[in-house]
């Protein structure tokens, strides 16, 4: 019985897939695939500097065989994202003048690549990820573009370009490092504005890139359950676990720590000591009970990657240096917390 059978029962269980393996060029990922999972997400493929990379022209091949691989695979596509601050394309910005793009201007651009993506796909996504990212940890809007030349108003009307597009897909809200309080509180108050103004919102989308001492498990649950209480679902949307001692270290000594971690750690030579593994494993598993203790609210986990190979934490906040960060290790080995998670929610 895989996670398909078990977890499987009470949400949907998947991963992210990367370019390789939704082209089906990855058979290990495609096994796993099959026996674990019924939903995936695209890492990279659906984004827009990837969808519409020049104004009108745009480029669906990877999206489509995207779609295609789920559908084959007998798993839920989940679309992301339809509009992010991150590798959006910069002509989006640009207005016909060479000077900065005009609010009506990028309004229109906003609608014409949801009209055009989402409506493509019309009937076989089985949800969006609309806004990525666009609060901030202390509560604030993000500042990010499509803040500051639309305002605000940016989120309603992807919300609602999306829904006109497809009537029957689910939408979300999407963002990470959600159990801070002022980025729950923010998120709560959207929810409710969205559905005040009678826009659509299914679900909101918890990231979870998390680590072994952080977030505080007990603020992260308050938030699963503050977004649940906004008559939404929940999601766990990119779950991983970055074991560096210093995981978002960028400077200087951090990034020095960080790599004589990873010498130290190197999974092709010694990997993880026994204790750092097993609460590594531990870890992984406190956030599992936590989600089967509310698995009434929770519609959906995704790791983000499949194998600790496929993991962007290899290249993330240090380049070329590797993690643990999944579920599946470089081999394609399913660690031991995958049992631990099976047997929980065979019950
Ligand atoms: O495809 C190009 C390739 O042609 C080129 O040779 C190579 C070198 O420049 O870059 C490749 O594109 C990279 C892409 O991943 C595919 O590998 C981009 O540079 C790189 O920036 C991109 O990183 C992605 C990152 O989002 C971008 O912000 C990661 O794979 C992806 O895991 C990560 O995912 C995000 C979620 O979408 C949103 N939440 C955070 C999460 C982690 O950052």
């Amino acid at each position: 019985k895989g996670m398909k059978e078990t977890v499987g029962q009470y949400c949907l269980i998947g991963s992210s897939l990367n370019q390789r393996q939704s082209d089906g060029h990855d058979a290990a990922a495609t096994a796993i695939v099959r026996t674990h999972f019924n939903t995936a997400v695209a890492e990279n493929c659906m984004k827009s500097e990837s969808l519409q990379p020049e104004e009108g022209k745009f480029d669906f091949s990877a999206a489509d065989r995207f779609v295609e691989y789920c559908e084959k695979n007998d798993l839920k596509p989940i679309g992301h994202c339809l509009v992010w601050h991150s590798q959006a394309p910069r002509w989006f910005f640009k207005g016909k003048d060479g000077k900065e793009v005009t609010r009506e201007e990028l309004i229109n651009r906003i609608k014409t690549h949801i009209h055009t993506v989402v409506s493509r796909y019309k009937g076989r996504i089985h949800g969006w990820d609309v806004v990525n990212e666009a609060i901030e940890d202390n509560g604030s809007f993000r500042k990010s573009k499509f803040y500051n030349i639309i305002g605000e108003e940016f989120i309603d009307i992807a919300f609602q370009e999306a829904h006109e597009a497809d009537p029957n897909v689910e939408l979300y809200y999407n963002d990470y490092s959600m159990s801070n309080k002022g980025k729950r509180d923010a998120t709560c108050r959207l929810v409710k504005h969205l559905k005040e103004k009678g826009i659509r919102i299914d679900g909101v989308g918890m990231q979870s890139h998390n680590g072994l001492d952080y977030p505080n498990i007990d603020e992260y649950e308050k938030s699963l359950e503050a977004f649940a209480a906004c008559g939404v679902n929940v999601m766990i949307t990119e779950l991983d676990f970055n074991v560096l001692p210093n995981p978002r270290g960028f400077g200087g000594a951090a990034v020095e720590q960080n790599y004589d971690y990873q010498k130290k750690y190197n999974p092709y030579t010694k990997g993880l000591p026994k204790d750092k593994a097993k609460e590594l494993n531990d870890r992984i598993f406190d956030f599992f009970k936590l989600y089967y203790r509310h698995r009434d609210k929770i519609t959906r986990i995704n790791l983000w990657g499949i194998s600790d190979a496929n993991s962007w934490l290899n290249g993330w906040p240090v380049r070329g240096r590797t993690n643990y960060p999944l579920l599946f290790d470089r081999d394609y080995k399913a660690k031991p917390v995958v049992k631990d998670i099976i047997k929980l929610y065979k019950k």
